[in-house]
């Protein structure tokens, strides 16, 4: 297909592919760096020095490309001489030098326009602030660079501004600061660390901060500030307490300390990721720092926790050692997600966090893996770098790292990171580079594993069994594959680590594997790690006495679709008794799974759902885990919660968004009418007057008592109804307070319905003033599943609380309908469609990475029925054809009709 053809304009070049085996060396490196700001009102000027040599390691050159966009130039010097008109030349997105020497100083002036930056990529003006955000490409927007993270510099920057910007801050530390001319004044910062201008971060503003200090295991004391706007003072605390746990955790469980003497974190409101870990100078959406009880859920509690902690880690993973280009980004994200995720495990509860992290990855990598963006977690190939920043390169990355660590076992696997710190410190590297340390360190050979790098896709396991009474053996035969994906047809074998147990009837038997190496016998002998490396392995255990029931894949061991053939006596089995409690939780979702998908093949075949009722044994399993007082209150709660519409979704070759809708909303319907009398005691054993905590212990309590009241009020009982509306009114935490308000809204009761009116109304004069609580209450709207929903939205948007420029306002209104919505989003013939491709229409100039991240949806078209398939289709044509669409959008868009 030829540019024309796929849309774009004939005398515009399609955006062109950018390929990891076209890698070179950067011809020039940068010795250091020298920025000058001057931010006035409607413009800022940016003095750059640099200090530039040839890089030893690349053929000699003459002339240098530095990156540059949206830039207008002012002057270029070079080492103190004008350059004139001949001596460079502009590209699309850069400016060539000729005649460059050896080694030389470059002197530019730019001039920018962070005020009218929408797309919040460079120097951008939030509110009352300007803050900056570099990642991955967007240094380019600020000045002429080198702008790729295999150059590292040394960076002095002086920023300039009125004094109504009391606050100046860079990367580093503060070296001198003082008055300026016309009532300005200035603050220079000196990072004494290398590294890549993607790391590089400005703010200027008029900013309250809450300040504390930690203490090193050095003993070295570390400022801590964390600076937002003055009225989020109050609602800063969590994010600090929850700095000073990653800083002692990072000591502890990997040996890494603190490098600089002040670690700040700001806290802005237009973002467009959750935030980024720039050296020294952490800048945050606020939603992922501010928090306090009355404005913010256990969930916000939590994602603030875990943001916080994610971004200190990069300091070690990801800025000391960096990566060498951006087919690389999973060495840095894969593993610090993999670092937060067990930070988050140990101050909280394990099998949750597990949970959690697995219902992510299941519902939303899977789908990536299976849709149009497929893509290894180090892809190969990239349009624009913006789009790589998924569930793939962060969560399966995650789970990769979490596979070495099973494989390798707690102790070598440290020492492999210790080697890979060591190792690279101050250098640019690559996932081969990480795995060779492990390798190294561990004397593993992981060639096999490092399939996971290059082959995209979730592999499939075949388990079947076989047990022998007479030689007391039981086998396990267990094959893999693995569907194509975009970039690969065929796919070799996985190293795949499967961690199980066998239960028989008194708990958990002692596990003998025939022929295994000695080792495999040391340790805990009733939980052992399968080692799967080829397209299909018998694995036959002696010593059996009975049947056993086996527990497979404990703690998701793997990032992969299992089968094995469970009878449903055999999942209440692990269900109630497993010792893994992962797999408990597990044995639960099939449950669910089996029920729901019971009750679809009714929907499909013009049954009735109404008074669907459930298999006896299936409500006695239920039953027994809302009365089973061993269990954390958390792991009730997400053992009764069934598997999402998202979820089934993706289990689903074809989706049927109303069968599933209606479906799972008739199982649960089912479990109401069937517990409701245990439910109730769940519910009102609760003492709502208990003065608020966030304890883990109170954090699960809470959750398992919303999710009674889910239940409850899908019986309609006023009653209830009134109960629920008490508890929103009467709720000293924002918990309580979403989640009753959440029920009332999606209540088809008519009492509800009333009280809902009444409830919103109300929310929004409590908390017009506070913008992340007025987000939750876009969202519960938007996610509302009755009728009608899509008229809500276009009418929020019209609302004074909606700002179409504000990811986050944008995230809690559309994205919220469009991802979270499927009854709505699907229905009436596809106007849900058009309307999001009128958004994403509107946002590509814009903003083109929150435009391109609306896409997601859409791009999942080949999975339903013909005739939404040609309206949702039909919908990314007309994007397609939209002249000056973004490489954001193209990239999507265009890879989504192949
Ligand atoms: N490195 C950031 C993180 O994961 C991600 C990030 C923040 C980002 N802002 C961005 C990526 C903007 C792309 C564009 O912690
Ligand atoms: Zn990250």
């Amino acid at each position: 297909m030829t540019a024309a053809e796929q849309g774009f304009p004939a005398k515009e070049q399609a955006p062109k592919t950018i390929y990891l085996k076209d890698y070179q060396v950067p011809p020039y490196l940068i010795k250091t760096t020298d920025l000058r700001f001057e931010i006035y009102e409607g413009e800022t000027l940016v003095s750059a020095m640099l200090h530039l040599y040839r890089n030893p390691a690349a053929a000699p050159a003459s002339q240098l490309t530095l990156h540059g966009a949206d830039l207008e130039l002012v002057s270029i010097a070079l080492d103190g001489k004008i350059l004139g008109a001949d001596d460079y030349e502009f590209g699309e997105e850069n400016l060539t030098i000729f005649n460059t020497p050896a080694e030389f100083k470059l002197l530019t002036i730019t001039k920018i326009k962070p005020e009218s930056n929408t797309s919040l990529e460079g120097l951008y003006r939030s509110r009352t602030m300007y803050c900056t955000q570099c990642e991955a490409e967007g240094f380019r927007k600020i000045t002429y660079y080198l702008d790729r993270p295999d150059v590292m510099s040394e960076f002095t920057t002086t920023v300039v501004a009125d004094k109504k910007f009391p606050v100046l801050l860079s990367n580093g530390n503060l070296i001198d600061q003082g008055d300026a001319e016309n009532n300005r004044h200035y603050a220079t910062w000196h990072d004494p660390f290398k590294k890549p201008a993607y790391l590089f971060a400005l703010v200027a503003g008029d900013l309250a901060h809450i300040e504390d200090s930690f203490t090193t295991c050095s003993g070295r004391d570390v400022t801590l500030k964390i600076f937002v706007e003055p009225k989020d003072l109050d609602k800063c605390d969590h994010a600090m307490t929850s700095l000073k746990n990653s800083m002692r955790w990072d000591e502890e469980v990997y040996g890494r300390e603190y490098d600089l003497n002040i670690f700040m974190i700001v806290a802005v409101d237009d973002f467009n990721m959750g935030a980024m870990e720039n050296k020294g100078l952490n800048i945050f959406n606020t939603s992922c720092v501010l928090a306090k009880p009355e404005t913010t859920t256990d969930v916000g509690f939590q994602r603030v926790e875990g943001v916080v902690a994610h971004e200190y880690f990069h300091n070690w993973s990801g800025n000391r050692v960096t990566c060498r280009d951006w087919f690389q980004l999973s060495l840095k994200e894969g593993f610090t997600v993999y670092r937060d995720s067990e930070f988050s495990a140990d101050m909280g509860s394990r099998t949750v966090k597990r949970v959690e992290d697995v219902t992510l990855l299941r519902t939303l990598q899977f789908a990536e893996d299976a849709g149009p963006m497929a893509h290894p977690i180090r892809p190969e190939s990239y349009i624009e770098i913006s789009n790589f920043y998924t569930m793939t390169v962060y969560e399966k990355g995650a789970e990769i790292i979490r596979m070495l660590a099973t494989l390798l076992g707690k102790e070598h696997f440290r020492k492999g990171t210790d080697l890979y710190f060591d190792r690279h410190d101050g250098q640019a590297v690559t996932t081969e580079d990480f795995v060779a340390a492990l390798a190294d360190a561990s004397g593993r050979d992981l060639t096999l594993f490092k399939r996971w790098y290059s082959q995209a896709g979730t592999p499939r396991l075949h388990i079947t069994d076989h047990y022998d009474e007479d030689a007391q053996e039981y086998s396990l035969t267990i094959k893999q594959s693995c569907p194509p994906t975009p970039e690969c047809q065929e796919k070799l074998p996985f190293h795949i680590p499967i961690a199980m147990g066998l239960l028989g009837s008194a708990g958990d038997l002692p596990l003998y594997l025939k022929n295994a190496e000695p080792d495999f016998e040391t340790g805990d002998n009733t939980h052992k790690v399968l080692e799967l490396t080829s397209a299909e392995q018998t694995f036959v255990f002696e010593r059996v006495q009975e049947k056993p029931v086996p527990s497979l894949l404990r703690g998701f061991s793997a990032p992969v679709k299992m089968h094995y053939d469970y009878s449903i006596a055999d999942l209440i089995v692990l269900m109630s008794r497993d010792s893994d409690g992962f797999n408990r939780w597990e044995a639960s979702q099939q449950l669910g799974l089996h029920a729901i998908h019971q009750a679809m093949k009714v929907y499909q075949q013009g049954g009735d759902l109404k008074n669907w009722a459930l298999e006896p044994d299936l409500i006695a399993a239920y039953r027994s885990i809302l009365q089973d007082d061993s269990l954390d209150k958390a792991m009730v709660a997400y053992m009764l919660s069934l598997p999402s519409e998202a979820y089934l979704s993706e289990l689903a070759d074809l989706v049927d968004v109303e069968a599933i809708h209606y479906s799972r909303t008739a199982v649960r319907i089912a479990l109401a009418h069937a517990l409701r009398d245990e439910l109730m005691r769940v519910y009102q054993d609760y003492d709502h007057q208990q003065p608020y905590s966030a304890t883990a212990d109170a954090i699960a309590a809470r959750s398992l008592k919303n999710v009674a009241l889910g239940y409850l009020m899908l019986l309609n009982d006023d009653a209830l109804v009134q109960a629920c509306e008490q508890q929103y009114r009467t709720s000293n935490n924002m918990t309580d307070v979403m989640a009753a308000l959440t029920q009332l809204v999606n209540s088809s009761s008519p009492l509800a319905q009333q009280l809902a009116v009444k409830a919103l109304d109300d929310f929004y004069q409590r908390w017009q003033h506070e913008s992340l609580v007025v987000n939750q209450w876009l969202t519960v709207q938007a996610s509302c599943v009755l009728p009608g929903t899509l008229a809500t939205v276009k009418k929020l948007q019209q609302h004074p609380a909606y700002d179409g420029k504000n990811p986050n306002k944008i995230r809690a209104l559309i994205s919220s309908f469009c991802n979270g919505n499927p009854i709505n989003f699907h229905a009436n013939a596809g106007v849900g469609y058009e309307f999001l491709a009128d958004q994403i229409i509107a946002l590509n100039s814009q903003n083109p990475q929150i435009a391109s991240r609306l896409l997601t949806p859409l791009t999942k078209w080949k999975k339903y029925n013909v005739q939404r398939q040609s309206l949702m289709k039909a919908q990314l044509e007309r994007i397609m054809a939209v002249s000056d669409l973004s490489k954001d959008v193209y990239e999507v868009v265009s890879k989504s009709l192949v």
